[in-house]
């Protein structure tokens, strides 16, 4: 009966699925498709202003593991993050999407550009284990739906059945 105003900016994610699976097709390599797969989002999807990886590596200064930078689109951002920290940190320790419409209000939220207002969060699986997320930001509040968050699992979905990840 009423969209939202956020609702107008959803693509068509099952078009963006089939150019996606176009795109990535004949490469295999993490890096080259992780890349690929956050300048297409970046592009293909409104209102965004930070789209990018983090993968779990072996933590700096103490045994275990953290989230480290990987291929982005955006400001530069903070290299590392804690496990069961922020945003990205939270979507590993619970394995599941982080749809936040307002960062603001999210506690332990970690700013890496201050114009970011909502976030989403998808963490990556190889085999039942988490190995990094997919983490995107827009600067409108709640620019991120039901729709949306759908839309982006399927296309990371596409992504991880193109790529080989080590
Ligand atoms: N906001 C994220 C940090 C990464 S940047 O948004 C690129 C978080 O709270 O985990």
């Amino acid at each position: 009966m009423f969209e939202s105003s956020t609702a107008s900016l959803s693509p068509d994610y099952p078009l963006l699925a089939r150019q996606l699976a176009s795109l990535l097709e004949g490469e295999r390599d993490l890096t080259a498709n992780a890349a690929q797969f956050s300048a297409f989002v970046n592009d293909s999807v409104a209102d965004l202003n930070w789209a990018g990886f983090y993968f779990l590596r072996g933590a700096k200064k103490h045994d275990g593991q953290e989230l480290l930078l990987g291929p982005f689109q955006g400001k530069v951002a903070c290299y590392r993050i804690p496990i069961g920290r922020g945003v990205c940190g939270s979507a590993i320790a619970e394995r599941r999407t982080m749809l936040v419409p307002d960062v603001h209000a999210f506690a332990g939220h970690i700013a890496c550009d201050s114009a970011s207002n909502a976030e989403i969060v998808i963490p990556l699986f190889k085999d039942g284990a988490p190995f990094g997320v997919f983490d995107i930001d827009s600067p409108t509040l709640n620019r991120f739906s039901e729709i949306d968050q759908r839309g982006l699992e399927a296309l990371v979905a596409v992504f991880l059945e193109a790529t080989d990840i080590p």
